[in-house]
């Protein structure tokens, strides 16, 4: 059975200026949270030190270098904890200890001394909804029984029906399949049920339980004592659940958006979590040097979001409705504009965010006929296949695009290279639980977590020393190999080098954006700072004014009229103003 997705938003109004008092806001107006540039690395995909076909630390510590060179102000891992990995590390078994996979506590030291001589903040992911089936609360809860304080970490109920055979309630799991499980007692009877939201192997905690929170503040401190410059929060719309946790028909999604709902869904942007990262807020201000929180927060509209950002709560929070705006200039103008407003109105900046490691990558989305929904996963079989020319031409204009806006913009690792998602990944080789648990409806999020290409000629194409990946690396990875465009005039790689060293030289990120009219429907043009930008998202070839100054484009220009520059189709271009 494959979940009803929640196609979440909130028909409501929302007032934030209640928060809006500067006084509140210790939030310093020149934090380096800003306007950076956040690289995603993926940990179990970046680069592997010991030829286990595993991504490590003492790999990505080794290639820092090339993160640098890419001129991004931070990185930001995806878990690196011990976990079973039933869900690629979003499933902890232990949030102060590395799993043996990647490294140790020392390499996670070594990894933070690097970063920090090469001047790279780090933010680590922290997973607050749910543990692993194996972390040793939930093992003492089904150890104990029922009615525990054990049991009380979690969300352990009854199940409806004479026998308790039923499960409390309706919700679905976000992979699939009901979200709770039965549990059997230890004195062999059947027993009480428990929530997950997303897998089996991920219990949801209890948040109505000071001793969660007592636990989250600690494992807060162990990472900050270990210099990290702040977290991105799995999950910030779902820690707290409605009381009663009544049914809800339609089942959970936070992997999507759409039509308009009358109430929020009982699992998720429950007002609760607020409280939550009030407190956090307080544990990061104890700190030095502007540490900062990011809401992983799929909550619509951008209104709602920026609740998660009010002074006292986050820094920062994920634009999902940027990522998921369709190809078009209007879309992207309306987005672009109600997340400054939005963001703007609580003293948060706008962020930005094109792929992750949960999302087709956009150089394949954007190849999709405009208008797709968007899909979970690519194969073979799929009814759309992606233009891997048009997507990566509009993969470019979109980033460069995306690296002019005021705020703060996240890069997944692998896009510096133009990387398209995996469309030819076999079934029996994939691992996200979400594929299993739909019955194969949803293909899932494989296809974007491929080991990254260094080099063309090496084994694993320079993922590690040994011919082993975790997943398969198709063929066309090679030509996209970091070896074969460093320095290369024009390479993908090259132009976002370029790029990020201009939004810095520039002041992008902290520049103000200023709507320019006169350029057509089809193109989305503003200046920023002491640059004008042109995405020429229309079919008709846009001339540019004779004096034009090019900074950088994302594709060639044409000539037209014997003399004059030109911007082509699905190209942006950065102008002097
Ligand atoms: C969001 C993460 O980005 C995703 O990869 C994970 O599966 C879920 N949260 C559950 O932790
Ligand atoms: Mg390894």
């Amino acid at each position: 059975m494959c979940p009803t997705p929640w196609r979440g938003s909130y028909p409501w109004s929302v007032t934030t200026l209640d928060s809006l008092s500067p006084a509140l806001d210790d939030r310093s107006a020149t934090a380096w949270w800003r306007d950076a540039v956040i690289y995603q690395v993926y940990p179990l995909s970046f680069a592997d030190s010991d030829g286990d076909g595993v991504g490590d630390l003492p790999g990505i510590t080794a290639r820092l270098d090339h993160l640098a060179e890419l001129g991004v102000d931070a990185i930001w891992l995806s878990p690196f904890y011990v976990s079973p990995r039933a869900d690629a590390g979003y499933d902890v078994a232990d949030y102060r200890d590395i799993d043996p996979v990647f490294g140790t506590l020392a390499d996670a030291d070594a990894m933070l001394a690097r970063a920090r001589e090469l001047g790279l903040r780090v933010l680590v992911d922290l997973v607050p909804n749910h543990t692993s089936d194996e972390h040793a609360w939930f093992r003492a809860a089904l150890g104990a029984g029922r009615g525990t304080p054990e049991r009380a970490r979690y969300i352990f109920r009854e199940g409806r029906g004479e026998d308790g055979e039923q499960p409390p309630n309706d919700w679905g799991s976000v992979f699939g399949g009901p979200a709770w499980t039965r549990v059997t007692e230890p004195d062999g009877s059947p027993g009480q049920w428990y929530l997950h939201l997303f897998d089996v192997k991920q219990p949801d905690l209890d948040w109505s339980n000071p001793e969660v929170w007592e636990e989250f503040r600690s494992v807060l401190r162990f990472w900050l004592d270990r210099g990290v410059d702040g977290f991105r929060v799995d999950v910030a719309h779902g820690l707290v659940k409605a009381p009663g946790l009544p049914d809800w028909s339609e089942g959970p999604r936070m992997l999507d958006s759409g039509v308009a709902q009358d109430a929020p869904p009982p699992m998720w942007d429950q007002e609760g979590v607020h409280e939550i990262y009030r407190d956090w807020h307080a544990v990061l201000a104890e700190y030095d040097g502007d540490r900062a929180l990011v809401a992983e927060a799929w909550v619509q509209p951008l209104a709602r979001l920026a609740r998660y950002v009010r002074p006292d709560e986050m820094h920062q929070a994920f634009n999902f409705d940027f990522l998921l705006s369709p190809w078009r200039a209007e879309d992207l103008r309306t987005v672009v504009t109600d997340s400054l407003r939005e963001m703007g109105a609580v003293g948060a900046p706008a962020t930005w965010v094109l792929s992750n490691h949960d999302v087709v990558r956009h150089t394949s989305r954007l190849g999709l006929p405009v208008g797709t929904p968007k899909p979970n996963g690519i194969n073979r079989d799929s009814a759309v296949q992606p233009d891997d020319e048009v997507g990566l031409r509009r993969a470019r204009a979109a980033t460069l695009l995306m690296l002019a806006l005021p705020g703060s913009s996240y890069l997944f690792q692998g896009e510096e290279l133009g990387l398209p998602e995996h469309v030819a990944l076999d079934n029996d080789v994939r691992q996200d639980p979400t594929f299993v648990r739909s019955e194969g409806l949803e293909l899932g999020r494989d296809g974007c977590r491929v080991p990254l290409p260094w080099d063309h000629a090496a084994p694993a194409f320079g993922f590690g020393p040994s011919e082993r990946t975790w997943l398969p690396q198709p063929e066309s990875f090679a030509r996209h190999a970091a070896d074969l465009q460093r320095g290369v005039p024009g390479s993908t790689l090259e132009l976002y080098r370029a790029a990020l060293r201009l939004r810095r030289d520039l002041g992008l990120g902290a520049g103000e954006l200023q709507w320019l009219d006169g350029y057509g429907e089809d193109v989305v043009a503003f200046r920023s700072a002491t640059t004008t930008v042109v995405a020429n998202l229309g079919a008709e070839t846009m001339a540019l004014p004779r004096d034009a100054e090019v900074l950088v484009v994302s594709g060639d220009l044409v000539t037209v009229d014997g003399d004059r520059s030109a911007v082509p189709s699905d190209t942006t271009v950065w102008l002097r103003a």
